[in-house]
This record gives C-alpha cells, sequence and structure tokens, in this order.
C-alpha cells in the first residue's frame, strides 16, 4: 500500500461551478437554490453524486431511494453535500433482449453523468446484477473518488416450509413440471413466496457474487456484501458508506489507486472462495479493461484455480444469504484467504486500511454456512477455463456448480442453432437425444443474442428427465444465471455470430470435455474443421440502427469481457467548457 493522501483544503472540480462570482458561477449555483439550498453548501465542501439505480422496474433496487436517505445523513454529517443522481438501471428481471447489452450503455451513460456535473466524488447504489458491474466500470473511467453501496440481499423464501433461493428454484421447479413431479398450480404457488422483501437475490447468484466482488475488491466498506436489505444494519452500512466518501474525496482516494492488478487477484480468489456466478468473469474483466489493469482469463485460471468453495449457498450448496450474513459474511472468508496465503494483504480499500487491517479480527458463527476447508464444497473452486479447438480465445466452466461424474465426458453431439430452434425441439419426444450426448447452442452470444443471454444452462430434454437425471453437458457461447448450475461450458469464444467454430459444430460431431486438462475439443480433423470455417456465413441478422446496431458494431468477445471496444481505459474527469 503506497497511497498518501493529497492536502487539504484544496479546490475541488465542483468548485468550477460553484465556487466564485462570475455569471457562469452564478447561473449553475442559482437554479440549484431552488431545491431551498443554503449558501454554505457550494462553498467548497465536497460535492458527492449518490448515482442511484432506483427503478421500480428493477425491483431488486426499488427500495434505494430510502436508503439513500441514509447514505445522505452520513455525507451531512461528515461535511459534504449530496446529492442524488437517478442513473441508468439495467434490471436483470425485466429488460429484453437481456439486462447485459445495457451494462455497457449504463457504464457509458454513469460516466459521461460523473464527469459532466459538478461531482467531487460517488456513491455507487446498486444491487441488481448488471447495475453493479456498470456503476464500477463507470468510475473506474472516470477516476473520480467512488464508494459502493449495495441494496443488500432478500429474506429467503420459503415454501411450504421449505427455504426456496432465487432463481435456483425456479430452474429447479421447472425442471419438476416437465418431469412431472410437481404441478403447474404448485410452481404458481412457490412464486408467491420466493420474493418476500425488498432486496437483490438471496443465493450466490450474480447480485451477491457482484457485491461480494465489490467488497473483495477493496470498493465498498467491510461486511457491506451480506446484509440483508431489511435488516437495520443496512442502513447503518448506507450512513457509513456517506460518511467515509467525504474523507476519500478530501484524501483523492480513487478507483486507480484501489482497484489494482493485487485488488482484482483478491477478487478472483474470492470468487473462487464463494462459488461465485461466471458472470464475475465477464465482469470483473470489463471493469479491469476500463481501469487499465492487464487482466485475462488466463488470470482467472492461474488464481482461481487452487481456491477451495467454502462457502455452503445455493446454488453450489445449501444456505442463503441471511445465513452468510449471520455467520459472518465475507470478511470471514477474506480472512481464510488471507491465512492460507491467498490474499494479497496489503491491498488499499476505501476505508483507508489494508484488506487484512479490515478483517483479521473477524470469527466464523457457523462453520456449516462458512465450511473448514477440509469440509470444503469442492476442494478446487473458481472458475475452470478451458480451450481447445472448440474455443480458442476460452471458455468458462464453474466446478462447484457441476456434476464431477461428468467432468471428464465424451458424447454426442445435439445441436441448437439459436434459443429458438433450442425452444422448438427440447419437448419433442422424436428428438435424438439421451444423458450421455452434449447439447450444443449457439448464437446466445455478446453479438448472437445479441447481448449474450443466460440460457447457457438450457434445460434437459423431458425424456431425460423423466429417467431421473438432473445434469447434461451443455456447451454454448452464452452466459448462465449465477443462480443455476449443472455441467455448463459457457462464454464460448470466439462466438458462433463471430465465425467461430462453435458454429460449425454438426450434429452427431463428437465433443470431448476434460475439465482437470481445461479441454474442450471438437473431434473432427484439422483440415475438416478448417473447411467448415471457410464455408461458414453468418445468419444473425445485424441491426440497423439504435443502439443495438452500436452494441453489435462494437461489442468485444466474452473473453475480454465484452465491453465496448471504443469505451475501454480510463478517460478521468477533465472539466468541460461552460456552455453558458
Ligand atoms: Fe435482480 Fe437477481 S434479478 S438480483
Amino acid at each position: 500500500m503506497t497511497f498518501k493522501p493529497a492536502e487539504w483544503p484544496r479546490k475541488l472540480r465542483s468548485q468550477e461551478w460553484f465556487g466564485g462570482t462570475s455569471k457562469d458561477n452564478i447561473y449553475h449555483r442559482g437554479w440549484m437554490k431552488n431545491q431551498g439550498l443554503p449558501a454554505h453548501l457550494f462553498d467548497g465542501r465536497p460535492v458527492i453524486g449518490i448515482m442511484n439505480t432506483w427503478s421500480e422496474l428493477t425491483p431488486c433496487n426499488a427500495h434505494l431511494r430510502d436508503l439513500a436517505e441514509r447514505v445522505k445523513y452520513g455525507i451531512y454529517e461528515a461535511g459534504g453535500f449530496p446529492v442524488e443522481v437517478p442513473v441508468f438501471s439495467a434490471s436483470e428481471s425485466a429488460f429484453r433482449p437481456t439486462a447485459m447489452m445495457f451494462r455497457n450503455l449504463a457504464a457509458l451513460a454513469v460516466e459521461e453523468a460523473m464527469r459532466g456535473q459538478p461531482i467531487d466524488g460517488c456513491v455507487l447504489m446498486v444491487g441488481c446484477d448488471k447495475t453493479t458491474p456498470s456503476l464500477l466500470m463507470a468510475a473506474a473511467s472516470c477516476d473520480v473518488p467512488s464508494i459502493v453501496v449495495t441494496g443488500g440481499p432478500m429474506l429467503n423464501g420459503r415454501y411450504r416450509g421449505e427455504v426456496t433461493g432465487s432463481g435456483t428454484h425456479i430452474w429447479k421447479f421447472s425442471e419438476a413440471v416437465k418431469a412431472g413431479q410437481m404441478t403447474k398450480e404448485e410452481f404458481l404457488e412457490a412464486e408467491g413466496g420466493m420474493s418476500r422483501s425488498p432486496g437483490s437475490c438471496n443465493t450466490m447468484g450474480t447480485a451477491s457474487t457482484m457485491a461480494s466482488m465489490a467488497e473483495a475488491l477493496g470498493m465498498a466498506l467491510s461486511g457491506n456484501a451480506a446484509i440483508p436489505a431489511v435488516d437495520s444494519r443496512r442502513r447503518m452500512m448506507a450512513h457509513m458508506t456517506g460518511q467515509r466518501i467525504v474523507q476519500m474525496v478530501k484524501d483523492d482516494l480513487k478507483p486507480s489507486d484501489i482497484m489494482t492488478k493485487q485488488a482484482f487477484e483478491n477478487a478472483i480468489r474470492t470468487n473462487g472462495a464463494i462459488g461465485g456466478s461466471t458472470n464475475a468473469v465477464i465482469h470483473l474483466l470489463a471493469i479491469a479493461g476500463r481501469v487499465g489493469v492487464d487482466l485475462t482469463l488466463d488470470d482467472w485460471d492461474r488464481c482461481g484455480r487452487d481456491v477451495p468453495t467454502i462457502v455452503n449457498l445455493m446454488p453450489s450448496g445449501k444456505y442463503l444469504m441471511e445465513e452468510f450474513f449471520y455467520a459472518g459474511g465475507l470478511p470471514v472468508v477474506i480472512k481464510r484467504l488471507g491465512e492460507a496465503g491467498l490474499l494479497h494483504k496489503d491491498a488499499l480499500t476505501v476505508s483507508g486500511q489494508t484488506m487484512w487491517d479490515q478483517v483479521k479480527d473477524v470469527k466464523n458463527w457457523n462453520e456449516d454456512v462458512i465450511l473448514p476447508t477440509d469440509r470444503a464444497l469442492t476442494a478446487s473452486g473458481g472458475v475452470a477455463v478451458l480451450k481447445g479447438n472448440l474455443a480458442p480465445n476460452g471458455a468458462v466452466l464453474k466446478p462447484s456448480a457441476a456434476t464431477p461424474s461428468l467432468m471428464v465426458h465424451r458424447g454426442r453431439a445435439v445441436v441448437f442453432e439459436s434459443i429458438d430452434d433450442y425452444k422448438a425441439k427440447i419437448n419433442d419426444e422424436a428428438l435424438d437425444i439421451d444423458e450421455t450426448c452434449v447439447m450444443v447452442l449457439k448464437n446466445c452470444g455478446p453479438k448472437g443474442y445479441p447481448g449474450m443471454a443466460e440460457v447457457g444452462n438450457m434445460g434437459l430434454p423431458p425424456k431425460v428427465l423423466k429417467k431421473g437425471i438432473t445434469d447434461m453437458v451443455r456447451i454454448s457461447d452464452a452466459r448462465m444465471s449465477g443462480t443455476a448450475y449443472g455441467t455448463v461450458v459457457l462464454h464460448t469464444s470466439p462466438e458462433a455470430a463471430a465465425g467461430g467454430p462453435l458454429a460449425v459444430v454438426r450434429n452427431g460431431d463428437f465433443i470431448e470435455l476434460d475439465v482437470p486438462n481445461r479441454r474442450i475439443h471438437l473431434d473432427i480433423p484439422d483440415e475438416e474443421l478448417s473447411a467448415r470455417l471457410a464455408a461458414w456465413k453468418p445468419t444473425v441478422k445485424v441491426p440497423d440502427s439504435g443502439y443495438a446496431w452500436l452494441h453489435h458494431a462494437h461489442v468485444q468477445g466474452a473473453d475480454t469481457g465484452a465491453d465496448l471496444d471504443f469505451l475501454k481505459g480510463c478517460r478521468g474527469n477533465p472539466v468541460g467548457k461552460d456552455s453558458h
């Protein structure tokens, strides 16, 4: 840790708008005063933008306006000037074709909202899956002092006395309905008890994973990730976050000071220990690209490979975020990494302390939730990065959510050319498929879907489910919900719509999966593969206008984070020309 706080007092960027007596200064201050803001708020104190992804169509973040008030308490208390700014909210549960297509649009919009306005520091109010990476990407590109506070997870779901997890039980119940083990009416009854309170998904899905990643990167206060949305300590966390950002501005403690290569390595290892979502791979690669850290898929395999998964949460394990919080939450996990020599202890955090100083004295209150290493869910957790002639740039698989007996498998390919093709065929009893086959889904990557849908864990055919089989090897260029599970190879790169080898797999080809050796192989002669690739023609329709066109034209592969090519890098926060 080499950070040296800046001198205080000094002139902040907001004073370019609010300081002085010029016509322009009067213009900027005068309009603000229509909100009843007294003159002393414009005296050079830190102006803190509360970048709020609140939206009634992002139900996981619908309580963030209330939480923002607590952030304001903390900002005022520390001598700052809070301004709440509504920003683009990419809802996982509502956006079509997929929220992922809008992660980059949100990141672009928020970056410009930070840079173009009188803001000295930001509180990033996030929760639902894409809202966290999009605002972290924005903060990384703009590099104003920033701190994350998440909305927290929902309370545990309940159905007939059983605990149900967000997403995970949707997949389970939907397969049970297909297998004839549950009625549609029972499924509808279960729906009513799944989302019992404000908050984000309560499994270790993408929202909980990204909240954990923000904390492991050092971008949120210690303990933030797991506090339930409705627990009074969530409000305290918001209050303390508001208080802290004011000092961060005074110290000039920026995202680029915190999100170093070491911080990303800490986050990757944390992801392995929590059994986190494969979506974290794409998001961390994208955030690193914005802050100028050279992070690759190989770093994911190198750092995550030998990390045991010790957090016993769905979808890999048994419990939900509520129990994780009661057990001590993420600080316990980070401490365990430190004790195992798997943590850069010196990594700086938003608190101004090192990561180790924050966690070294915490205790584990429930060893069935945060397991001892000798009872780990998976000894070698993390994310396995596979390569081979089917994925020259890489593909990923989550070992803790997969079936051990399928980790080395050779099977006959059953190919679906698109998600519509899959939906049209999967329930057909005449489909030539059994549990030894490998299901292949094409054209669901960043360009193909468009936006890289969470459909990689495609449901099994009913005739296989009826035999009591619950998993098969599945391969695609799609993503998978963090709440999902199975032996699922995802993010195959290059994607089919960009002419990757996945595009030329045919029914009846044989595919070899070898996770221990990190290999994914299409078993056809090299000359045959070359000939098929040479003859390949794009089948995906290219959008002709609007954001969909921009996305299709500029999105990069999943192996580098699926960001737009022109958004990579840190553009800083220069104060632009005044237009008045
Ligand atoms: Fe919003 Fe899961 S759908 S967090």
